[in-house]
């Protein structure tokens, strides 16, 4: 197939479904060979009797693409490894990794369990960090081989990552590790040339569309704004090679909106030159927040 990713090998995590599952589809539309990754689990994470990968790889090759299936869990160490060497094995390079795998669950902070924090904070910020980590140690061997590729990563964060989102700190902190993680992925591998971005989606899937069930509804008529994939094309071009040069960056993507988030920058300062006392710091900061901008609200926020 031509496209913009003719002669790439692009894997995507979580892509049995919902936004990976368009993603795949559009990277093989553009000409990639894609290894298509699911655990096949619940909305909570919970394992269950579904191969969503294969049902994908099945529509991708339907359409004269090529696919593979991919069943591991991307954040354990061996389900990294593993789909690394799948894309290397089936088709014998590996150009770019969209990680995008997830799960949620949302409660109250003072009802968070443990165990509740730790899953979503594993399967996010753990589940892109070693496919992240994996994916890296290939690129740093072939560009100490000579073959310096041009690689990309496009990594996934949310509207909760970025502001806040109430009734989902272990979702919020998770995604927000995210961005954290992309600008650091961004200087660390560049002399490998491999670029990192990320996107902060909005779209209907299984994740939303019964918590907002009107905004992701599809009209009866005109543009679906809500489609996943709306999002696909973004993530596409940035991984493919016709991206170059564009790295570090986050952008939220939705219908038919691509915006480039400018992150946290310095706002007013104050320089005493010596230490202030508490007083004298508090009066201070409230000088300097009477002249700075007011942050967006968080998600689900009251007034
Ligand atoms: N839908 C939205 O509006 C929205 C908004 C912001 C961010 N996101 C993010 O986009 C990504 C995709 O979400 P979606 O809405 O398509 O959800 P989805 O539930 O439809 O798809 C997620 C897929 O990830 C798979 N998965 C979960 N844990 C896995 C693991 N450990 N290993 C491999 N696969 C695993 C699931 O089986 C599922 O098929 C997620 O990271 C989500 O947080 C979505």
């Amino acid at each position: 197939m031509s496209g913009i990713c003719a002669g790439r090998v692009v894997v995507v995590t979580g892509a049995g479904r919902g936004l990976g599952r368009a993603h795949a589809l559009a990277f093989a539309a553009e000409g990639a060979r894609v290894v298509v990754n699911d655990l096949g689990v619940g909305l909570d994470g919970v394992p269950g009797p579904d191969s969503p990968a294969a049902a994908v790889v099945t529509e991708i090759r339907a359409a004269g693409g090529e696919a593979v299936a991919h069943g591991g869990d991307i954040a354990t160490t061996e389900g990294a490894a593993s789909l690394v060497r799948t894309a290397v094995e089936a088709y014998g390079r590996l150009d770019t990794l969209v990680n995008n795998a997830g799960f949620l669950r949302d409660r109250m902070l003072v009802n968070l369990d443990e165990d509740d924090w730790d899953a979503v904070l594993r399967v996010h910020l753990k589940g892109h960090f070693l496919p992240l980590r994996h994916a890296a140690a290939h690129w740093r061997a072939e560009a100490k081989a000579g073959r310096t590729p041009v690689a990309r990563i496009v990594n996934t964060s949310s509207g909760a990552g970025l502001l806040g989102s109430v009734g989902q700190g272990n979702y919020s902190a998770a995604k927000a590790g995210i961005l954290g993680l992309t600008l650091v992925a961004a200087a660390e591998l560049a002399r490998y040339g491999v670029q990192v971005n990320a996107v902060a989606p909005a779209a209907r899937t299984r994740m939303t569309e019964r918590t907002f069930t009107e905004t992701m509804a599809a009209p009866a008529a005109g543009f679906d704004a809500m489609a996943p994939e709306n999002v696909s094309p973004l993530v596409v071009w940035l991984g493919s090679a016709a991206s170059a040069g564009v790295t570090g960056r986050v952008f939220e993507a939705e219908g038919g909106r691509i915006t480039v988030m400018e992150g946290w920058r310095p706002g007013p300062g104050a320089d005493k030159r010596a230490r202030w006392t508490p007083a004298e710091a508090g009066e201070a900061a409230l000088k300097l927040l009477a002249a700075a901008e007011v942050p967006g609200a968080v998600y689900g926020a009251r007034g």
